[in-house]
């Protein structure tokens, strides 16, 4: 049985153009670009050269980035880089980010509150999982160090008001910094517009590789870099650099950018489809996330009363590969902070399920899923028999 795979917002295949782009960099091409010799600097040129590509998708001077391991380091890097240099130069102990972020902000941002003395401010959503300009504004004091919000929300779609909380954060003098990593690929990231201080970006969830990431620095801004060694990326994330796989991201990133418009066209299409019938065919069903202002692949839903990680083994073993919302999440019992911070009751919560197109998904493998879900979903809610006396 061949499984239909509707998760790309846990990982994307690689694109074969992006393969084909990276393949001279592990073969032939090998060279450490801090090496002085014609191998050496052929790899750098490549480096370069990716930099470049990287910086014409972001808007910026190729100086502006930083490439790292993934869309992780680049938010550990960004948020504690920010967070130690802005109380190092004027005593900034506060952070304020919301209750919708991802791991690796949420996780970063509680180990600088319980470690590192600072105070966190998770600034209310509303219903759909969004940020306002205005409670970003209502939480900012003289000594915010950083503003963190998501982009577009790996459990929800919803996208934020970027470019309105970064300009609200910037009249106060806060630096921003954006989880841009869902959003890659799908989203516009010029970073002039957006009006970041950061922005971190991964590749593999936009047909690039895993394992590879690259955070924006915006010129001027101090970071206190967090892994300490050689002065590789300017002396922001020592290691010698991963040559075929940054080569990868930034292929996988200027064909996102190119093909942008088409990609998503045929997306949405896919996506309104599996909410408009899922709404409709499953019995206490809500969409959760923003209705309009969502990622162009992302489908998600709460069914109330349904156990969700019993939902997605059924739905694999008649060949579909969903999500309950983070990949970080799967076979965690107890219902999202996300979906809760949303307002949603545990007996909803607790039923989450999403649904993320690519490029590969057709109208066929749309209309399998959903002629297979309603009676999963029927199933999963059907009381179990009581088990006779005596047995
Ligand atoms: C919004 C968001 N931020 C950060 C990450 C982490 O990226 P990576 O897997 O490249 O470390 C992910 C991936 O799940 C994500 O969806």
């Amino acid at each position: 049985m061949t499984t239909i795979y509707l998760d790309y917002a846990a990982t994307t295949p690689v694109d074969e153009r992006v393969l084909a782009a990276m393949l001279p960099y592990f073969r032939e091409h090998f060279g450490n670009p801090s090496s002085v010799h014609g191998p050496g600097q052929r790899a750098e040129a490549a480096l370069e050269r990716a930099r470049a590509t990287l910086a014409e998708v972001l808007g910026c001077a190729p100086e502006a980035v930083i490439f790292t391991s993934g869309g992780s380091e680049a938010d550990n890097l960004a948020l504690r880089g920010l967070a130690l240099a802005a109380r190092e130069q004027r005593g900034a102990r506060h952070i304020v980010s919301t209750p919708v972020e991802h791991e690796a902000v949420k996780a970063t941002c509680h180990q600088l509150r319980d470690h590192f003395g600072f105070e966190l401010t998770e600034v209310p959503v509303d219903r759909y999982g969004q940020v306002s300009a205005a409670a970003v504004a209502d939480a900012l004091r003289d000594d915010t160090a950083v503003v963190a919000v998501i982009y577009g929300n790996n459990e929800l779609g919803t996208i934020n008001p970027i470019a309105a909380i970064s300009a609200a954060a910037r009249a106060r003098g806060v630096p921003v910094h954006v989880d841009a990593v869902q959003a890659a690929g799908q989203l516009p990231l010029d970073v002039a517009a957006l009006g970041v201080t950061t922005l971190a970006l991964g590749a593999h969830k936009a047909y690039g590789p895993k394992g590879v990431g690259a955070l924006y620095v915006a010129p001027g801004t101090t970071l206190l870099p967090v892994q300490t060694g050689g002065s590789h990326e300017r002396g922001l994330r020592a290691g010698t650099p991963n040559v075929p796989l940054i080569v990868g991201l930034a292929e996988a990133l200027r064909l996102a950018a190119a093909e942008r418009d088409s990609h998503n066209a045929r997306a949405i299409t896919l996506r309104d489809r599996l909410i408009a019938r899922i709404l409709e065919w499953v019995p206490e069903s809500a969409l959760t996330g923003h209705p309009t202002e969502r990622l162009p692949n992302h489908a998600s839903f709460a069914l109330r009363g349904v156990d969700g990680n019993a939902l997605l083994m059924h739905l694999d073993l008649a060949g579909y590969a969903a999500s309950s919302g983070s990949a970080c999440k799967t076979g965690d019992p107890r219902p999202s902070d996300v979906l809760l911070a949303c307002g949603l009751t545990p007996e909803w919560a607790s039923g989450s399920l999403r649904l993320t197109v690519g490029r590969p998904t057709t109208a066929a493998d749309i209309d399998g899923l959903l002629t297979t879900l309603p009676g999963l979903v029927a199933r999963l809610r059907a009381p179990v028999a009581p088990a006779s006396a005596g047995a």
